[in-house]
């Protein structure tokens, strides 16, 4: 028996539905590689140039790029125009990646062949349970973005761009002006925390392992935020999460351990909190069977969360429910969901 659509679409577009997710990876692979050879930053800076112009100043072939510049016009990403000129588009803008963090990052990040490799052994790792970007790389992501520094550099601008996409939406809807001081755990260079400081008055703590660390005071320093603001703690989740704070923020953090991981993290920040002190979970959440799939920015949780699990060491991105059991079993009880207008949204935890 088959399963009709629930739209009833024909098997005419149930095809065209399929042709585009199959051919997916083509548009993926062309926004990388011309993301790569800074293809974007370069039309940024210069303005339209023709496909000589553009393979000479990034080594390449012209007639096997031009596929791929084709290609991207056909998106919009480029526009072409006769004889071969490529010209930037609103969308080539938001992948220039030296002018800040930007999508360019998050999709070099992606898309990386290191992450590729974990993807062409998922199937392998399925029957073996592995994490496939271990089985694939020897190591896990964070460990190899710290012994590579292209990966590192690039990994730590994709998560700033992801701060920068989502955090003020969800400042208009969460007020954290009642913390006297908020941590942010495995908060990368420190989008979010500088943000929350710079609105609320309020003081922060970074928490993050060492090598990101280091790059946070030249970022928080650009990003305007007083020297005394935020006190930055170089450590180890799983050993100790430092005291100081009422209220623990952590984003897209918690979503990268398993349960068992992640219930050791809860234990250590339950120890650093005070009795009133609150956890506030950011987060997609995987929404349950009767609940949208779609995000309002476009991104749909439930499929984003198989890259989470293919990168990193299981859970990936969780429910609001599965969330709920996790920190009720640590001692926490949920005080309150609020959702963004991005994919972003915030569960906040008070200890029992
Ligand atoms: C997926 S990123 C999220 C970063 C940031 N919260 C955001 O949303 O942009 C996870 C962060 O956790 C940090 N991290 C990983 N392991 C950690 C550990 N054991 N202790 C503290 N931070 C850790 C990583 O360096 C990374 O910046």
């Amino acid at each position: 028996m088959t399963t009709t659509l629930n739209n009833n679409v024909s098997s005419v577009e149930a095809k065209k539905k399929l042709f585009g997710m199959v051919l997916a990876f083509i548009q993926s692979q062309c926004i990388y590689t011309a993301t790569r050879l800074g293809i974007f930053n370069l039309l940024h800076t210069q303005g339209a140039q023709s496909l000589e112009q553009i393979a000479q100043q990034t080594n390449t072939h012209p007639e096997r790029l031009y596929f791929i510049l084709r290609a991207l016009a056909h998106l919009e990403v480029l526009q072409e125009s006769p004889e071969r000129v490529f010209a930037p588009t609103e969308l080539s803008e938001l992948l220039v990646t030296n002018q800040g963090p930007s999508i360019g990052h998050f999709a070099m990040h992606l898309l990386e062949p290191a992450q590729w490799d974990a993807w062409k052994v998922l199937e392998e790792a399925l029957h073996t349970g592995e994490v496939p970007f271990e089985r694939a790389n020897g190591k896990g992501v964070y460990e190899f973005c710290q012994d590579n520094d292209w990966s590192g550099e690039v990994f730590i601008n994709a998560m700033s761009f992801l701060t920068d996409h989502a955090v003020d939406a969800l400042l208009d809807v969460y007020d954290f002006s009642r913390f006297n001081t908020v941590m942010d755990v495995g908060g990368g260079q420190g989008g979010l925390i500088a943000r929350i400081v710079k609105r609320f008055d309020c003081k922060g703590i970074l928490f993050e392992v060492p090598y990101v660390a280091e790059t946070a005071p030249a970022y928080l320093l650009q990003q305007g935020v007083e020297r005394d603001a935020v006190k930055i703690v170089a450590g180890d989740v799983f050993k100790e999460v430092p005291t100081g704070a009422d209220a623990i923020v952590m984003k897209y953090f918690i979503s990268a351990w398993n349960d068992e991981d992640a219930m050791k993290i809860l234990h250590n920040c339950k120890k650093a909190l005070p009795p009133h002190g609150r956890i506030v979970l950011l987060q997609a959440f995987v929404p349950d069977l009767d609940e949208p799939k779609v995000a309002p920015d476009g991104i749909m949780p439930g499929v984003f969360a198989v890259q989470v699990n293919v990168a990193v060491p299981g859970g990936g991105w969780r429910t609001k429910k599965h969330f709920q059991k996790l920190f009720e079993q640590c001692g926490f009880q949920l005080e309150k969901v609020v959702d963004s207008q991005t994919n972003l949204s915030a569960m906040e935890f008070s200890l029992i």
